[in-house]
């Protein structure tokens, strides 16, 4: 276990539910690994106390920043004092960044996670087709993502389905040539399957598409880490499909976060 001392560098992951949360295992690896003095803690808040927290958070002097995910990735770019034109397009942020005169700097690396993570595991997005379900802040940076790695076409569903087309239109704003279609709950025919959304983070949750459209040669990905295999991946990996799991988002993340967060390698 590392000393921790009172020059310790300090961040947090913000979340509701909180348990599951892989972030501070693996952000304490790495930061073993570079010899960096820093710690990461679970922040648990609610939506109704997002606000007055980071507040809170924002003047300690020894927070390095935060990282961000469920349900907290939308509302706190509004509260951050800056972010890149691409994190405004999208319209969420998961890592934040405290700067040395306390103001916030807000950036989002899902999209460039989960495509990192996908390639990482074999699998090629250029050219292939993508239907994802969500239209929340992960889902429109993997949005995003998916056209800047060159996905030939892009189905998205939604339960909300005008966000769905919010998303659509923000990202032709910025792919104007870009093949994007609202979908409905039946996947089929397309390459890569893709849960944005947090279904399936509770027992019990509702499978987020129907699942007997699937079919071998389909790759079926979700961004959910706990439970590792959510009843989604379980039925697609019933009926032949090749599965990809949450975990290499977060490994695929880990590194572009530290170096965001400005963690420096020791030495
Ligand atoms: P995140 O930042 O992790 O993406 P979010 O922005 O709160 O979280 O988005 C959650 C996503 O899960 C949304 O696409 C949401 O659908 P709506 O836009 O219709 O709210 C989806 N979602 C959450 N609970 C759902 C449910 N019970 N049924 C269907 N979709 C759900």
């Amino acid at each position: 276990m590392k000393e921790i001392t009172g020059e310790t560098k300090l961040f947090g992951i913000l979340a509701d539910p909180i348990h599951h949360v892989k972030t501070p295992q693996r952000m304490n690896e790495y930061f073993a690994r570079a010899g960096y003095d820093g710690v990461l803690v679970p922040f648990h808040a609610r939506s109704d106390n997002l606000a007055p927290v980071l507040n809170g958070l924002k003047r300690l002097e020894n927070l390095g920043g935060i990282i961000v995910t469920v349900p907290h990735k939308t509302a706190i770019l509004a509260l951050c004092d800056d972010a890149s034109d691409l994190t405004r397009k999208i319209g969420a942020a998961n890592v934040v960044r405290r700067e040395p005169d306390g103001r916030l700097t807000a950036h989002m690396l899902d999209g460039e996670g989960f495509v990192r993570g996908l390639r990482s595991c074999g699998h090629e997005v250029k050219g292939k087709t993508a239907y994802m379900v969500g239209a929340g802040g992960a889902a429109n940076a993997i949005a995003f993502a998916l056209l800047r790695y060159g996905v030939s076409c892009l189905t998205i569903a939604n339960r909300t389905v005008a966000k769905a087309e919010d998303l659509k239109s923000r990202v032709l704003d910025l792919y104007p040539q870009a093949c994007i279609n609202i979908g409905t709950s039946d996947p089929s025919g397309h390459d890569i399957v893709i849960n944005a959304t947090s279904l399936g983070l509770k027992e019990g949750d509702a499978l987020p598409l129907d699942a007997s459209k699937l079919r071998t040669g389909q790759v079926v990905c979700e961004v959910i880490m706990q439970p590792v295999e959510t009843a989604m991946l379980q039925a697609a990996r019933e009926r032949g499909c090749a599965v990809h799991y949450g975990a290499p988002m977060l490994a695929c993340q880990i590194e572009l976060m530290a170096e965001f967060l400005g963690v420096t390698a020791a030495g």
